[in-house]
């Protein structure tokens, strides 16, 4: 949630600031804005209601010609969507963006009586709350720590004053801010992403901690003021990663450019030959494999539906092993037990997700091993769990999760194969699994390739309907999960996804001429009993879509079939088709695919 940039060096910071803001754009995009501070040492705010190009118009009649400065694009917690109320704020000499919430803002609101806010939010208070203890003398590093020890909340803030020129002071607790080490200049950004191109060197500032940074580099405190020596890092990936590279949407690029991601995901921790699968950054000895008997996997929207699919197949692999998927949201306030001999799976692709975060911290607090499945180098979440595995899908910038849910899935499968080699489960089964991970990159790219035209006109037909309901059994079924996740949040189309068993426990009841019907249909053991709901669906007049690898009759109103040899993986392979169909109807409804309305990439607010 919220984008946050900072610049300090010798170019014109307005451009770095836009420039960096865009590429942060999806991460919140109600409204915007960037602070400066010029050579005569004033300072200028720009603000703007709505996306980035909003504020780059407002920048040309008013251009800003500082060296040092900071940006926001902002995704609303605290007071409603109006320029007031956008980033940056300032009050007395202090010039702030902030990323978070500050849970106690009323309370310091209420002392802070010499100040007359303009805006709802909790980050004007903090800036007066900053500006009220930068006084005698006192450094605006000092000021900040100060104020920042009597908030309760989350926070990555970067702040600026005209009495100290050419300093930008930036502190986080529990929302990402990066350094940037450039030559001459130093650059803020709350996402990597928005450093590419300027410097591979960067400080991560870790929870509790504070810089001073100046176009000579940074200096890293504690909130307590010691002086701490952190060591640069190099930032992964390259600028093609975070375009668009001729494809309309970012969306479609990455559903497309699955096959590409998932080998990377796969590369080196696949070994068909010998039918094994082996994943280093868990680093588990024997025995701790072999000691696992229950996994809790615990992930937000389409990174727990990855969970669920995930734990389908852990069962199948790993006999003698127990798993339980759950909700961060829910599972962070629950009153949780997990045995010893307990292993969880911390799914992220951000890698910043605040109620899977905070899980992971309650889980941590039980003495559990804490594993990451996580796309994002570097997040915070792949920074605090005992080991883990970066599922590589590269840079997800539309704000559907597509490419890494099928890393994800694939990942947790992969741990799942290795540690089933320990208890006792069947190398045939397991070397299946790995032969069909092996091929799985091609067969999505085919099955993209050869059925994305004819998704293209079932999404026409389906666009202007107001309800579907997505169906699955077995391992279809989270799949049935992901696939309304999809339409509902690009679309706006209510989705819900179902067990298809579940049909006649209520949804049936929905069925008229307003809603459709998705079967996704396995040619396996279940194949009778999943056509069973698609007949009761067809008796009673739904207009019903069936994804299947079956050859078998069926009967529906609109079939796509696949022919594969893929079989065990059928649902990851059905579900980047249920990713295109969601795509195209958004795009027929004239929706913003990659930034659909109230929705934000990287939810680092509970
Ligand atoms: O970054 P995370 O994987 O932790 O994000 C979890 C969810 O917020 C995310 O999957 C969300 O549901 C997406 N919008 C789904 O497409």
């Amino acid at each position: 949630m919220c984008g946050i940039v900072g610049y300090v060096g010798g170019k014109k910071a307005q451009d770095i600031l836009v420039g960096g803001l865009r590429r942060l754009e999806y991460r919140g995009y109600d409204s915007a804005g960037i602070a400066t501070l010029d050579d005569k040492n004033e300072a200028h705010i720009t603000r703007s209601v709505g996306k980035i190009a909003e504020l780059s118009k407002a920048l040309e009649s008013e251009p800003q010609t500082g060296h040092l400065g900071i940006g926001h694009t902002r995704w609303a917690t605290h007071g409603g969507v109006t320029e007031t109320n956008a980033h940056p704020h300032h009050a007395g000499n202090i010039y702030m963006v902030h990323n978070g919430i500050i849970e106690n803002y009323k309370e310091l609101k209420a002392e802070l009586k010499d100040y007359k806010f303009a805006s709802d939010t909790d980050t004007e208070v903090l800036a007066a709350l900053i500006d009220s203890n930068y006084k005698d003398g006192i450094s605006l590093k000092d000021a900040v720590a100060k104020s920042l020890k009597r908030i309760r909340g989350t926070y990555g803030i970067a702040v600026f004053s005209p009495k100290e020129p050419g300093t930008l002071v930036v502190a986080r607790l529990g929302s990402p801010l990066i350094i940037g080490l450039g030559q001459g200049e130093t650059l803020i950004a709350s996402d990597a992403s928005a450093l590419l191109g300027y410097t591979r060197e960067a400080i991560y500032l870790n929870d509790g901690e504070l810089a001073v940074c100046t176009d000579k580099g940074a200096e890293v405190f504690t909130l307590s003021l010691k002086h701490l020596d952190s060591k640069p890092e190099t930032i992964e990936g390259d600028l093609a990663q975070i375009q668009k590279g001729g494809y309309d949407h970012f969306l479609l690029k990455e559903i497309m450019e699955q096959a590409t991601t998932l080998h990377n995901t796969l590369s080196g921790r696949i070994d068909p030959k010998a039918g094994k699968m082996h994943l280093g950054g868990p680093n588990l000895t024997e025995k701790e494999m072999r000691d696992i008997h229950h996994v809790v996997i615990v992930g937000c929207g389409t990174a727990y539906y990855a969970g669920l699919l995930a734990s389908y197949y852990m069962e199948q692999l790993v006999p003698d092993l127990t798993t339980e998927v759950v909700i961060a949201s829910e599972y962070r306030y629950r009153s949780f037990h997990l045995p010893k001999d307990s292993v969880a799976l911390v799914v992220s692709q951000s890698g910043e997700t605040a109620d899977t975060l905070a899980c992971l911290r309650e889980i941590k607090k039980r003495g559990i091993k804490t594993l990451g499945i996580v796309n994002v180098v570097g997040s915070t979440i792949a920074r605090e769990v005992d080991g883990g595995t970066y599922v590589h899908a590269g840079p997800e910038i539309s704000v559907a999760s597509t490419k890494a849910f099928t890393a994800q899935v694939v990942a947790m499968l992969m741990f799942a194969g290795m540690i089933a080699e320990y208890h006792g489960g069947d190398p045939k089964l397991i070397a299946e699994f790995t032969r069909e991970l092996e091929i799985l990159p091609a067969e999505i790219e085919k099955t993209l390739n050869d059925n994305r035209e004819t998704m293209e006109k079932l999404a026409k037909k389906y666009s202007k309907f107001d309800h579907a309901l997505y169906l699955g059994r077995d391992t279809a079924f989270p799949i049935a999960l992901e696939g309304a996740l999809k339409l509902k949040e690009i679309s706006y189309i209510h989705a819900e996804g179902y067990a298809s068993g579940e049909l006649k426990h209520g949804p049936i009841a929905l069925i008229d001429d307003r809603f459709f019907e998705v079967f996704t249909i396995l040619d396996n053991w279940l194949f009778d009993k999943s056509c069973g709901g698609l007949h009761e669906v067809r008796a009673r007049g739904g207009k019903t879509i069936v994804l299947t690898n079956s050859k078998a009759d069926i009967e529906a109103d609109d079939i796509v079939r696949i022919d594969s040899p893929i079989k065990l993986l059928m649902p990851i392979l059905l579900n980047t088709l249920q990713q295109l169909f969601a795509y195209y109807v958004a795009v027929d409804r004239g929706n913003d695919v990659d930034q659909p309305r109230n929705l934000a990439k990287s939810v680092t607010v509970e």
